[in-house]
């Protein structure tokens, strides 16, 4: 199947600038979310055998995961579950729909096999995404955690965020299974502030205070809150970020995002601006997880993402300490099997804590 995909359907697509390559596949999977039958079909050729684990209180089928920003609008829940995906997150949404930055704002470096973004947050706004997954995809009838990340409006100022994330946080607690508190886009203007020092305790304590009042409010339990950061931070400044996020009580991080260097192998002047990804990032990304499993003495749980496109680097992010795993670029060079034959080379491995 992946090699199909690579002799055949990707030459194709990438004849296509890659946003209209992602619209092309998105109209395939309207199609299969649709079909039943068509996803049974699809999950056979995906099928493997699973290494269940639990993390951060939710159990997991296996340990890969869809990252953030392939299903923006919570369209497709179903048919990534039926390739072998063990969860899926779905946004960033935030509380109004808009459209993002001006095309083209998606761009492939196939030498690399990696990829740039400026997407700028384009979704359907929180209640459109939210309703489409009570409607189709509710929670409790789901065979894996759905994840849904949330992030602020484009002309929200900085200092106001904090009412962004809230008004999604509220919209989407009954849906979430977790919510990620994504503060680490290099699209959206200032995002990236919110790591600062001034900003980031009283933030994310205001998301838990948020967070446990929904839950009273609708008398369910705690839902798991993480915080998705980027690969730019130094460390010292990671540390306080991360050590917060821990002692405030959210349930883990996502390392990492996108990043906005462009490294030493690369040749960087042919690069768009925006967010790298991909095989490029895979390094930087290792050691961030590397740097903030040992801070946390290994106990506060990461889902690994950026660069994985092997079993190889898959087990580099599990041995420098994720406990759950991510992907996004290597689905656009490997196709839409990678998760299964991921997954079944991973299969051996029991490397669930937590
Ligand atoms: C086109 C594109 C859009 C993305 N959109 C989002 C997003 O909306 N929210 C987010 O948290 N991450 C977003 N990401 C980042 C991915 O979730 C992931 O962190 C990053 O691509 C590194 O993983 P990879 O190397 O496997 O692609 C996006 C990435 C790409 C390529």
């Amino acid at each position: 199947m992946n090699l199909i995909y690579k002799k055949l359907i990707r030459p194709l697509l990438f004849q296509l600038n890659a946003e209209h390559a992602h619209d092309l596949a998105c109209q395939f999977l309207t199609i299969t979310e649709k079909s039943s039958l068509a996803r049974k079909c699809i999950n056979l050729a995906s099928s493997t055998k699973h290494q269940s684990c639990n993390v951060f209180g939710l159990s997991f089928p296996n340990t890969l995961g869809l990252a953030a920003g392939m299903d923006k609008n919570g369209a497709f829940p179903k048919t990534f579950f039926s390739l072998g995906f063990g969860h899926v997150e779905i946004g960033t949404i935030t509380p109004q729909a808009q459209p993002g930055n001006p095309k083209p704002r998606l761009f492939r470096y196939p030498k690399y096999d990696a990829l740039v973004n400026r997407m700028g947050f384009n979704n359907d706004g929180a209640d459109a995404v939210v309703n489409r997954i009570a409607k189709f995809y509710p929670k409790g009838k789901r065979s894996a955690p759905l994840g849904i990340n949330i992030g602020k409006g484009k002309n929200t100022p900085i200092d106001q965020a904090q009412n962004d994330y809230i008004s999604c946080l509220n919209k989407c607690y009954n849906q979430a299974d977790y919510i990620t508190v994504n503060i680490s886009s290099p699209n959206t203007p200032n995002l990236r502030e919110l790591h600062g020092k001034n900003f980031i305790t009283p933030f994310l304590q205001n998301l838990i205070k948020a967070s446990r009042a929904c839950a009273k409010k609708h008398n369910v339990a705690l839902i798991p809150l993480l915080l998705k950061i980027s690969p730019d931070e130094n460390y010292k400044s990671l540390e306080h970020i991360v050590c917060s996020a821990r002692d405030i009580g959210f349930s883990g991080v996502i390392a990492t995002n996108t990043s906005v260097s462009r490294f030493e192998n690369l040749n960087f002047d042919s690069f768009e601006s925006g967010g790298l990804s991909g095989n490029p990032i895979e390094a930087k990304s290792v050691q961030v997880i590397k740097f903030l499993a040992r801070l946390t003495d290994y106990r506060f749980p990461i889902i690994g993402v950026g660069g994985i496109s092997s079993v190889d680097s898959a087990i580099r992010k599990l041995d420098a300490g994720a406990s759950l795993l991510q992907i996004y670029s290597s689905l656009v060079y490997q196709g839409p099997f990678f998760p299964a034959s991921l997954n079944k080379s991973l299969s051996h491995r029991s490397k669930c804590w937590i």
